[in-house]
């Protein structure tokens, strides 16, 4: 039986003091004098430490000659109310045993203050800091509180492949899965790879998105989502993109474009909602080091209904600043970050545009009857840009068809997609939330490098 008991549930009150209890966990810190010493212990269930108070003349007196900072310690003694004002209790603790040391010379995290891209270099470590148990904490919470409003909506979790044949967005930024020999693949007659000798006998790839897969979920259960690793090997270093990246992906049959807009609004102030209940101690802590108005833009982010407009009058607003923008808006163009930025700001709160051209959205997006536009959906958030991309889709077979054989996509691989056109479609609509950019927005950090625990980029895959 576990003999011990959490440090955050010790000091919210739940076991009543004086009792004697055992505890377990990373030495944050140690103070040693002569008749006493003290001992900040942490074991990552809060970012709150609890004090151990070792009196001179006892064997844990002796044992704390051994301890230093990031030792890992039993420890027990007797819960007390504490006399100091830092903390409700402590324990007196008369009984060490040191399951592992720390050599001091060597521990990277023996002082205070390091810089998160030292952290990053440290990555198997940079768990046990303040910083990222209050971020993996908040990272937990924000995983369980998805799952938990799509449980209550009636949505089911689906599971979708990671390996697949086809690609999802249509933009070819796929990484290869294969057991062919890179030296000396086998060739086909004309000389290109034969995939057919592949271990899937077809050429195969990690996938960019579940949502092809998710909706064929939800022409049968009616509301699914998906919430898994992608991958895209697009090479842009930049704070908001990563290789392998979480999203959650809602697919619902018989919703519209607006139903689409009013769930993500609806579960984007849920999570936040979630955050600022569940994860006080680690948001206080992120808001006093880095981001003094952290909790703030949470809670005025919740209380906002998001400004919706379409792509066309978002651009004739972008147009009026050209001049400031280092690349110039017109109809047509592909926003960037600078003008999501300038929308969000402009309007004061999150922002969902609506009707994107055609040219610069996925194959599957529903087509507008204007022939131009197609009713996608970005939901842009303070700080982030995209937070959300979704569209209702396209659920008439022969436009879908013609779209994808005008935009080259590769019918053949997409062949059980098109099926579902045939056979009882129906309209359907579903987005996609990328979990570290909703992160990155939750702890206010600014490198979505910080919000995963082994962060895949560029040239980085270490860990
Ligand atoms: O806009 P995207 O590419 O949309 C899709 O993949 C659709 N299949 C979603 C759907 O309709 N089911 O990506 C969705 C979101 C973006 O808004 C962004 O938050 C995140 O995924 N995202 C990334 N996050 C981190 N790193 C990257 N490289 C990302 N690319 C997209
Ligand atoms: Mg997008």
């Amino acid at each position: 039986m576990i003999e011990h008991t959490s440090i955050k549930s010790l000091l919210k009150g739940e076991v009543k003091a004086p009792q004697n209890v055992v505890v377990k966990g990373w030495v944050r810190t140690i103070r040693n004098s002569k008749n006493v010493n003290f001992i900040a212990l942490n074991d990552g269930s809060t970012i709150l430490n609890i004090q151990l108070v070792i009196a001179a003349g006892t064997d844990a007196f002796v044992i704390c000659e051994q301890i230093s900072t990031g030792a890992c310690i039993r420890a027990e003694g007797l819960l007390v109310d504490s006399q100091g004002k830092n903390q409700s209790v402590e324990i007196q603790c008369n009984n060490i045993e040191v399951y592992g040391h720390s050599d001091p010379e060597k521990y990277p995290l023996q002082k205070k203050g390091h810089t998160l891209e030292f952290l990053r270099e440290i990555a198997h470590l940079r768990p046990r800091t303040n910083t990222f148990g209050a971020i993996f904490r908040i990272r937990h919470n924000m995983a369980f509180a998805i799952h938990q409003f799509f449980h209550q909506k009636g949505f089911f979790y689906m599971h979708s492949p990671i390996i697949t044949g086809s690609d999802a967005e249509g933009a070819g930024e796929m990484f290869k899965v294969t057991t062919l020999s890179l030296e000396n693949p086998p060739r086909t007659n004309d000389g290109s790879i034969n995939y057919m000798e592949d271990f899937f006998g077809k050429a195969t790839n990690l996938t960019v998105s579940g949502q092809l897969e998710a909706e064929l979920g939800a022409l049968a259960l009616g509301n699914v989502y998906t919430f898994g690793p992608t991958f895209r090997a697009e090479n842009s270093n930049t704070p908001r993109h990563l290789a392998e990246f979480w999203m959650i992906e809602p697919e619902m049959a018989f919703y519209d474009i607006n139903d689409n807009m009013d769930l993500a609004e609806e579960m984007l102030k849920y999570l936040i909602n979630f955050a600022l209940e569940n994860c006080k101690d680690d948001l206080e802590f992120l808001n006093q080091m880095y981001d003094k108005e952290l909790i703030e833009r949470l809670k005025s982010v919740t209380a906002k209904t998001f400004k919706r407009l379409t792509y066309t009058d978002a651009v004739e607003i972008l147009e009026k600043n050209n001049k400031e923008f280092e690349f110039k808006v017109s109809w047509g163009t592909d926003l960037q970050k600078e003008h999501e930025n300038y929308l969000v700001t402009h309007f004061g709160g999150p922002v969902i545009l609506t009707n994107y051209p055609k040219q610069i959205k996925a194959f599957y997006m529903k087509q507008n009857e204007d022939g131009k536009t197609v009713r996608a959906m970005d939901v842009l958030f303070p700080w982030i840009g995209e937070i959300i991309g979704g569209s209702q889709r396209e659920d008439n077979y022969d436009k879908l068809y013609a779209r994808i054989t005008e935009m080259g996509v590769d019918e053949d691989e997409l062949w059980w997609y098109l099926d579902t056109r045939k056979f009882g479609s129906c309209p359907h609509s579903g987005f996609g939330l990328g979990f570290e950019r909703l992160m990155l927005f939750v702890t206010g950090m600014t490198n979505i490098r910080d919000v995963i625990p082994f962060p895949r980029t560029p040239k980085n895959a270490e860990f």
